[in-house]
């Protein structure tokens, strides 16, 4: 990676926007129509009263929260920005949308939880058993991390992200470090495995960044990436043209297109793996539910902290962005967060989100 902690006073390139008048989405897209389901498992909806009712979700909740501290830091990558109430990262060449106040820590550590039952207890799809040199990119609380480490004594781990949000105590072969994956990396041959996960709307050119990665890795190395798509549907029916969540992608749509930087990740991860030089490129399209509505015992857990992770997420995954870039009102977002956690929390609706998970390896060295 760059050289870590290495603070360029007014690094931050301005990505925020030329201010633009307030509007409504002009071309409510359907997203059913734009992203025909394609996953790999199938979801059945659960019509009974107790499928339908969403009041237990709270108590669904009982991850462990981890408490940051940092140290030895250069001081100004802690003199944080503080928005609307929130804080945010003040370290990067590139300007992350997502909070990093405790709010915005639990929310992280509630979704890691929800990434892996996805995976059924796995931390990566990459058929690498017990790499030793492993990087995650974007680390954020840097759970996922610590869990890996854990995992695998024998490796080293190292987490990189623009925020000093990582706790002090972490297993002995771990190491987090203050960096920007949007710099040049300076590692080389390195890293049996290289690991991002939900960073969409954080990268403004994604082959270059694939590049960068296949240049870290050693040959037989694995990127292992995971994005949720920005379309959420329905089981029923397409979504009316006015629901919040034909709204929403539309406007993060208009949002990547004012910025350079697109939130329409997941569906291209596997074509920008072969573009940066990746082999081996799988892509798994996971369906998961959003709510308690599926049949199925597992899927409706799964749908229970999706719809956590949704809820508590919503309001930062939206507001810096509307503000800052389509230049909305407080109140403006805080009404269509209010809707889209409405529908969210509403399990006759059947909503349901597509979760990529794309892995590819660089090549083995010929053999002379
Ligand atoms: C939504 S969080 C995901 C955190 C973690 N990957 C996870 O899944 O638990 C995205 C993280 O990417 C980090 N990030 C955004 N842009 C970055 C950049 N250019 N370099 C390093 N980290 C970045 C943010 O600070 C944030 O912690």
């Amino acid at each position: 990676m760059s050289a870590p902690q290495e603070v360029e006073p007014t690094a931050t390139t301005d990505l925020l926007p030329i201010p633009q008048p307030p509007a409504a989405p002009s071309t409510p897209v359907n997203p059913l129509a734009a992203h025909p389901p394609t996953a790999s498992n199938d979801l059945q909806y659960d019509g009974t009263e107790q499928g339908q009712d969403s009041d237990e979700v709270d108590s669904a909740y009982a991850g462990s929260i981890i408490q940051s501290e940092t140290s030895t830091l250069d001081s100004s990558i802690l003199q944080y920005r503080e928005e609307n109430g929130r804080t945010y990262h003040a370290y990067g060449s590139t300007e992350h949308w997502g909070p990093n106040d405790e709010q915005a820590q639990d929310q992280q550590d509630l979704s890691h939880h929800f990434w892996t039952l996805v995976l059924g207890g796995d931390l990566y799809s990459a058929p690498i058993k017990d790499p030793q040199d492993v990087l995650d990119v974007g680390t954020g609380t840097g759970i996922w991390a610590i869990d890996v480490a854990d995992m695998i004594p024998e490796a080293v781990v190292k987490g990189i992200d623009l925020s000093p949000i990582q706790p002090a105590w972490i297993p002995p072969n771990l190491k987090f470090e203050i960096d920007d994956y949007n710099k040049d990396w300076v590692d080389t041959n390195r890293y049996d495995l290289i690991h991002s996960r939900e960073i969409l709307g954080t990268v403004p050119d994604w082959v270059a960044f694939y590049k960068k990665a296949f240049n870290a890795l050693r040959p037989g190395g694995w990127m292992d990436s995971t994005e949720p798509t920005i379309y959420l549907q329905s089981i029923h029916t397409p979504l009316e043209k006015d629901h919040p969540f034909v709204m929403w992608p539309t406007l993060f749509n208009e949002i990547g297109q004012k910025t350079g930087i697109t939130f329409d990740v997941a569906p291209n991860m596997k074509k920008w793996m072969e573009e940066a030089g990746f082999v081996n490129v799988e892509e798994k399209i996971l369906r998961v539910a959003v709510g308690k509505w599926p049949k199925d015992r597992k899927q409706k857990e799964l749908g229970v902290w999706n719809q956590l992770r949704l809820d508590t997420g919503l309001r930062d995954f939206t507001e810096r962005r509307m503000r800052n870039v389509l230049n909305w009102e407080n109140d403006e977002i805080l009404v269509l967060v209010a809707k889209c956690r409405s529908a969210v929390s509403n399990s006759k609706e059947g909503l349901y989100i597509d979760l990529y998970h794309v892995y590819g390896q660089k090549p083995e060295e010929k053999k002379a």
